[in-house]
């Protein structure tokens, strides 16, 4: 199997494999842009996914099976995708007048040279970018190698499932192509903005920029809800389930706000401005017009106001389906509430549609 991040796949599911669940979307595309026709999110037992390793193919395989079901999708293919630290990608020049399964031939040949592992033990693919602007006659193509392992993974879990895994993308991608949901929420549509996509999930933090729309830089730490989790567990004495619905739900004595929940938030205006420095370094500019905050962190009440105050910079939070019919069979209310958590899922659920 490939790592097949550029080919077409009418009508499949965005199916986002996480640290805390599994997350399955299925979009159509409309005349005015697209529905939500099926959506779940089923939860992980702790530890089934750690940092985005697979630990537990069975317990994911029977979760994305219960979403499944659980979604009523008939649909039987789907979208996954690894994460950056999993993949090496580098772009290179080709000649633009090579025709694809030349191409394709070609970066085969010449693969070895820009990627440091045995080509047996690599999924490869590449996409054509468009011209490149270093070399007349030549356009920028895109090559990107996962190790097989982190593909095949994915792709049994998702047997156990009953889906066929027709692409596996790369998540910085993925939120690359989830931005036409979020960019009428952003000044001039991101159009010629630098656009900071921050998000804060359970194990881990993303950042994408994107500049003119396009994805220009991407970075992953170990950080996330789970930390806030883990300290209410402790605290409290309480389990890892009722630990993560109490932070939703509420419940928690009177020191919580002050004692967990703020020193949390404050950790998390660190993160965002440490994340934003690497950038900068890494960057001819600094700064950025907008913060655009996903993940299910954001959740936590204040954290967009108080990353806008302390850092400098506007400061949104992503809702991708503020725009969108969904199904009559959807819940729309939790469909809107997990909307900044499920930008992967979208990304993925696009390439389902004609992007
Ligand atoms: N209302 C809320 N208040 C506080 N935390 C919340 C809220 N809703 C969700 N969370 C936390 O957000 C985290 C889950 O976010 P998200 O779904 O983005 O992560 P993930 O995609 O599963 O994980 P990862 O991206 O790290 O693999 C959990 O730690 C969860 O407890
Ligand atoms: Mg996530």
């Amino acid at each position: 199997m490939a790592l097949k991040f550029s080919s077409n796949g009418a009508g499949l599911i965005g199916l986002d494999i996480t640290a805390t669940s599994v997350k399955l979307l299925e979009l159509k595309p409309t005349k005015k842009g697209h529905k939500v026709v099926s959506y779940t999110v089923e939860p992980l037992p702790a530890n089934a996914v750690n940092e985005k390793n697979l630990q537990d193919i069975e317990a994911v395989g029977e979760a994305i099976r219960r979403a499944v079901k659980r979604s009523g999708t008939r649909t039987k293919t789907c979208a996954v995708a690894v994460p950056s630290a999993m993949v090496i990608t580098k772009v290179i020049q080709m000649p633009d007048d090579l025709k694809p399964h030349e191409m394709d031939a070609q970066i085969q040949l010449e693969a070895d040279q820009y990627i440091p592992y045995a080509l047996e033990e690599v999924n490869l693919d590449f996409d054509v970018m468009g011209p490149s602007e270093d070399a007349d006659g030549m356009v920028d193509v895109l090559l990107a190698a996962s190790r097989s392992e982190n593909v095949e993974d994915r792709t049994a879990a998702a047997e156990i499932g009953g889906l066929d895994v027709k692409i596996v993308d790369v998540e910085p991608y993925t939120l690359e192509g989830a931005f036409q949901l979020i960019s009428h929420q952003v000044p001039n549509q991101g159009i010629d903005q630098t656009i900071a996509i921050l998000d804060v999930g359970a194990s881990m933090t993303s950042l994408c920029v994107l500049r003119d729309q396009s994805l220009v830089y991407t970075r992953e730490q170990p950080f996330g809800g789970k930390q806030l989790t883990e300290e209410i567990m402790r605290r409290y004495g309480l389990s890892y389930e009722d630990a993560g619905r109490v932070k939703r739900v509420g419940g928690l004595p009177d020191n919580y706000e002050s004692e967990v929940l703020s020193p949390f938030r404050d950790l998390m205006v660190q993160q965002a401005n440490r994340f934003l420095q690497f950038f900068f370094s890494a960057d001819k500019n600094d700064y950025v017009d907008q913060i655009v905050l996903a993940g299910g962190c954001t959740g936590i009440p204040g954290v967009a106001e108080l990353i806008e105050q302390r850092i400098g910079t506007p400061t949104i939070i992503a809702d991708p389906f503020s725009e969108m019919p969904v199904g009559s069979d959807i819940p729309a209310q939790r469909l809107k509430d997990d909307g900044p958590a499920m930008l992967i899922a979208c990304g993925l659920a696009l390439r389902g549609t004609d992007r």
